[in-house]
Order: C-alpha cells, then sequence, then structure tokens
C-alpha cells in the first residue's frame, strides 16, 4: 500500500473514533490540528505517520497500552531494558508489522539514537516502580528515573519530536491532611526514593520549556487490572492473590486512602493526551483516575469480602508505609473528558476467576515477572548517563 493511502486510511480510522468518543466539535478540532501538524512534517521532510515510542513498554502498564495504541492506528516502538525479563509481555505484538521492539537502556544516548529516528511521540514509562524497588536500589532509582529521563527529553528534542507523554504517580502527594482532595496545585510531599524521583523529574520537565516539543505530566493512581505483564506487587491484585489462594490477608493502616485506575484506563488516558490539540494539554500535569475510585485499604477489603465472605483478614498498625491521600480528577475530566470505565470490584472478580482457573500457577516460580522485585544483573551493572 502507498504510503499516502496508508496514511489516509489512519487519519480517516482515527477521525471516525473521535467522532464517536469526542462528538464533532472536537473531532473538527483534533483533525484541524492533524492536518496542520501534516503540512508542517512535508515541509520539513519528517515522518507523515505518527509513530510513538514507548519506553518501558514491557511492563504492567505499558505491554496494555501498546496493544491499545495498536488498535488505534498507531505504529508503535517499545525501547525497555526488561530488567524484571518480562519481553514476553510485548513478543506477540511483533505480529503486527506496526510494531518493532529494541532492547536498550533510557540512560544509554546510542540505544536512544537508535529508538529514536521516525518517531513522532515519545510515552516515558520507563523507570524503578514503586518504594520497595527503590528502596532496595536508591541509585539506582535516581540514576533510571531522574538522569534516564532527563537523557530522554533531551534526546527526544534533539530529534525533533512533538508530544512527551511522562507517567508520575499520584504517590507524590504523599500524605494530605484532612481528607481534602488533592488537586494537581496541591503541595507534593514525597516519601519514598520513588517518588522523589518522579517530583525531580516534573520540575525539569516544567522548568525546561521548549519551542516545538510538548511535555505532559501524568500523576497516575495506582494501578489495577489484568495486564500481558501482571504485577502482584500492587495492592488490590496482591490483596485478590492471597483471598483467592485461601491465605489469610494481613492489612496494614487499614484507614489510609489512595486512589486507584484501571490498566486499560490508563492506556486510555495516555491515548487521549497523544490525540488531544496541544493547546489543551501542553507544559500540563493531570492526576489521572477517578474520585469513586478513592479507596482505603479496608473498603478494598470489604469488596473482596464481597466476592468472598470466607476471607481471613487481620488488621495491624505500622506497616513502614506513611501514604494517605485522596485525589481529585476533576481536571482530566473537564479538559479531555476523560472518565474512567472500570471498577475495582469487576476487576477483583476477573482477577479472582484467573487466579481460580490456574492462570497465575507460575507466580512464586517467577517473582520478578509479576512483581519489581530485582532488577536483572545486566541493568544494575550498566554506566550509562548518572544523576
Ligand atoms: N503501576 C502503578 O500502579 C503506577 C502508579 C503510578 C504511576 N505509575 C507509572 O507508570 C509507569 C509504568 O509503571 P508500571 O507499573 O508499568 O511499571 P513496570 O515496572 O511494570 O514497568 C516499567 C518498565 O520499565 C522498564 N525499565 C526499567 N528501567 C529501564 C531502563 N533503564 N531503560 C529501559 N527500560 C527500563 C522495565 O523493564 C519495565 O518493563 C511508571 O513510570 C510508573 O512510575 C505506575
Amino acid at each position: 500500500m502507498r504510503e499516502i493511502d496508508r496514511l489516509t486510511e489512519v487519519v480517516a480510522r482515527r477521525l471516525a473514533l473521535d467522532l464517536t468518543a469526542r462528538g464533532p466539535a472536537a473531532a473538527a478540532e483534533i483533525f484541524g490540528e492533524e492536518l496542520r501538524r501534516l503540512g508542517a512534517a512535508a515541509e520539513r521532510g519528517a515522518p507523515l505517520e505518527r509513530q510513538v515510542l514507548v519506553a518501558g513498554g514491557s511492563g504492567y502498564v505499558g505491554s496494555v497500552l501498546i496493544g491499545a495504541l495498536l488498535a488505534h492506528g498507531w505504529k508503535v516502538r517499545c525501547l525497555d531494558n526488561l530488567c524484571y525479563g518480562t519481553g514476553g509481555a510485548v513478543a506477540p505484538f511483533l505480529n503486527n508489522p506496526d510494531f518493532s521492539f529494541l532492547e536498550g537502556d533510557i540512560r544509554s544516548e546510542d540505544a536512544l539514537a537508535q529508538a529514536l529516528p521516525g518517531v513522532t511521540d515519545v510515552v516515558l514509562l520507563a523507570s524503578l516502580v514503586g518504594d520497595p524497588i527503590s528502596k532496595k536500589y536508591p541509585q539506582l532509582t535516581r540514576d533510571v528515573n531522574l538522569a534516564g529521563s532527563i537523557n530522554v527529553w533531551r534526546a527526544a528534542r534533539r530529534a525533533g519530536v512533538g508530544k512527551l507523554v511522562f507517567t508520575s504517580t499520584c504517590s507524590n502527594y504523599g500524605i494530605v491532611p484532612g481528607g481534602a482532595l488533592a488537586d494537581e496545585e496541591t503541595e507534593l510531599n514525597p516519601k519514598s526514593v520513588y517518588a522523589e524521583t518522579k517530583v525531580a523529574f516534573e520540575r525539569h520537565l516544567l522548568e525546561e520549556p521548549d519551542e516545538t516539543a510538548s511535555p505532559t505530566i501524568l500523576r497516575l493512581a495506582t494501578a489495577f487490572g489484568l495486564s500481558p505483564r501482571m504485577r502482584f506487587d500492587l495492592t488490590v491484585s496482591e490483596f485478590t492473590r492471597e483471598v483467592a489462594l485461601g491465605r489469610p490477608l494481613m492489612v496494614y493502616d487499614e484507614d489510609t486512602w489512595r486512589p486507584y485506575c484501571h490498566v486499560d484506563d490508563i492506556a486510555a488516558a495516555i491515548i487521549a493526551v497523544l490525540e488531544a490539540p496541544q493547546a489543551k494539554v501542553r507544559g500540563e500535569v493531570f492526576n489521572v483516575g477517578c474520585e469513586a475510585n478513592n479507596f482505603t485499604k479496608r473498603m478494598i477489603v470489604d469488596a473482596l469480602l464481597e466476592a468472598e465472605p470466607r476471607a481471613k483478614v487481620e488488621y495491624g498498625t505500622g506497616g513502614g508505609d506513611p501514604r494517605d491521600y485522596r485525589v481529585s480528577f476533576a481536571k482530566i475530566a473537564r479538559t479531555l473528558g476523560f472518565a474512567p470505565r472500570r471498577t475495582v470490584p469487576e476487576a477483583i472478580a476477573r482477577l479472582a476467576h484467573a487466579i481460580a482457573c490456574g492462570l497465575y500457577d507460575d507466580v512464586e516460580a517467577r517473582p520478578n515477572y509479576y512483581g519489581n522485585r530485582s532488577i536483572a544483573e545486566a541493568a544494575v551493572a550498566f554506566e550509562g548517563v548518572a544523576a
């Protein structure tokens, strides 16, 4: 198929999706911007078709996002250093000619030089994710999450990339007193090396503006839901698995709040930013989730008990995780019309069913595939840019 025919097909498909999902006015705005982008790209001799680089695409969020992007008609390239050995989560996408994979580290100039040609937009997921892994590898976390991210941002701008979507975390709010809802203006209060590095790179992105590249920061709620790279070190999945296996569940600090968001909805939010008019998202910070999914741990347990009344649950104090925050998601709803569709109880039921069917019988045998526990030696020893 000729390049122009293929491009026409992609643009028409996207317009149809926008018309259905966002209505004629928003679709017309997005379509107009896409035509302007195509005109400017043609003048510069730059690629016409949009191709997104998903850095960290072999992970829990990334392997869901890649499937969703391909379904939306995007070309996708994944760059990942496979530090948990999760290549199997993205290998089947190679059946699709619109997908390519590069094994490489975001701290490496060479890896980025290979990954960026032809790329119009970047989604930066690659990080050491979670408080436990950042506690175990504090310097590596700073190197990857801060120096590596800066490396990606600089290389992306040199390569003339349009949008860069950076996935930060609602963990940045740390503790929000009095049960108030944290919005994007609330003072950040990171309680771990992980959150500190996310806050540091957010500041870097917002303080180093660029004429052409358009950064957007998404502070994601804690994710739940099934993914090709399943993680059982996240609250909803961990609790569900313990109960589904008939083990006693120990829950610490049960009245602390946190927001949750399904991985499918997180992917939808990232795509909404990639497909939004630049003026709505450039230099913006959005919390990603919905207020109905602000839960205490006790509320998650209640949902579990509804599905499995025989579950044995014990509560304790002093779990070592002081985070306690409820979050407002009004901005992303208002600006992008984003509304998560998936609920925690529904995801609990699906995961419990999958576990009961034996789909996750290998979790203990493959601890790093199913959780961020230990980093592969090669990634620890790798010497790229350092913080
Ligand atoms: N999962 C959540 O609950 C959650 C919540 C808030 C924010 N986030 C953010 O979403 C993003 C994705 O999270 P996730 O749950 O998919 O995490 P994940 O650990 O499953 O995925 C991270 C991916 O990054 C890759 N990676 C790590 N270091 C790399 C490096 N130096 N170079 C290249 N690739 C590297 C890993 O191999 C992995 O595939 C992260 O930025 C995270 O901070 C996640």
